[in-house]
């Protein structure tokens, strides 16, 4: 077995939270995150992430079951908080005794953080300032993610570089960042490490693994395209405060700002609430993010992908991508 000193030792404390070889998380992509990617990603020493998204209790139930019979190291639930049976899902996290729990998407809902403590779990979030950070780590939030705006799916307004100069310095040494958005190479991953990251979190680069069951067009799209492709999406409507979503340019991207204007017209008219409107807006998403990497609908679903996409060129297997990681992050801080 290749041993990789400088990167594992840097990694230490994320592994030890993780239960892992190395601490490389693959972030949670719905639809593309099930049993297959988040058990290949586990037993090569990673930590793959069931992505919820809008799964029903029911639903996670059978993948959570399934994911634990194809491997038997750990791996993680990602649920977003505004789900509507939230606390439902958080139940059968619970009855599968899982480790961890990403909650996404929001800040999480009073006494959803202490619902999966009671059972044991580790809690990982996200923060998108240092202020809420810091509150969120005080309040039983065990470890954090922080994604810069180059990260494919919703993203906030920056960029990976400056958000580890801002968190790392003033959270590595109390607490466990993971830094995300953009990262390709090992090269990266090394240097946000070196920052005090006690390990990385990727989705784009592991989108199209071999294990990954999207569609060979959605696989395809990815190979084709540049960084340049992978754009954020635009708030067409002022009233509507819509999270970006970053994801290749296509025919999908136009009816994105249709839906969002009929959104708004139906807000205007009084006839939903902002977080129902909100709500709607969402599950767009999930159905347009659905017909891309399940149908293989490149023209009109939603292709979401990051930046380093460019650095995705074909189909390798999810044990090499990591290996290929740990060599270049190893060589990098070799070379140092
Ligand atoms: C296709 C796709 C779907 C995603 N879906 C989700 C999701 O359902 N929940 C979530 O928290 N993050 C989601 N993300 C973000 C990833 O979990 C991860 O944080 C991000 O991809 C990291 O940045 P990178 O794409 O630059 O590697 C998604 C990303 C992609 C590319």
């Amino acid at each position: 077995m290749t041993t990789y000193s400088k990167t594992s030792s840097l990694m230490r404390r994320g592994c030890e939270f993780l239960g892992t070889e190395y601490a490389i998380l693959c972030g949670a992509m719905s639809w593309v995150s099930e049993r297959n990617l988040v058990s290949a990603i586990s037993n090569a020493g990673g930590f793959g992430v069931i992505a919820c998204g809008a799964m029903t209790p029911d639903l996670l139930d059978k993948e959570i079951a399934a994911t634990k019979t194809l491997t038997d190291k750990p791996f993680g639930v990602n649920l977003i908080t505004m789900h509507p049976d939230l606390f439902d899902l958080i139940a059968i996290c619970a009855k599968h005794e899982v480790g961890h729990v990403v909650l996404a998407g929001g800040i999480p809902p009073k006494g959803s953080v202490e619902a999966i403590k009671a059972f044991g779990a580790k809690v990982i979030v996200f923060a998108p300032t240092l202020a809420l950070a810091k509150k969120l780590l005080r309040s039983g939030g065990d470890a954090l993610v922080i994604e810069g705006m180059e990260a494919g799916g919703h993203i906030g307004p920056v960029s990976t570089s400056v958000l580890a100069q801002e968190f790392l310095p003033a959270l590595s040494k109390d607490h466990l960042v993971f830094v995300a958005g953009g990262i390709g190479r090992g090269e990266a991953m090394a240097g946000y490490l070196e920052m005090g990251a006690v390990g990385v979190q990727l989705g784009t680069r592991f989108a199209c693994a071999q294990e990954s069951i999207a569609h060979p067009a959605f696989k395809k799209a990815f190979f084709q395209a540049k960084a340049r492709d992978a754009i954020a999406s635009v708030q067409v409507d002022p009233r509507l405060p819509v999270i970006p979503v970053r994801a290749l340019k296509n025919k999908g991207t136009e009816e994105f700002t249709a839906k969002q204007r009929e959104v708004a017209a139906v807000l205007d008219r009084e006839e939903i609430a902002m977080p129902e409107a909100q709500l709607q807006i969402e599950h767009y998403w999930a159905g347009a993010l659905r017909r891309a990497v399940i149908d293989g609908d490149v023209e009109n679903g939603s292709l979401m992908a990051g930046q380093s996409v460019g650095m995705v060129t074909s189909e390798e297997p999810v044990a090499e991508i990591v290996q290929q990681l740990m060599r270049e992050s190893e060589d990098a801080l070799t070379r140092r």
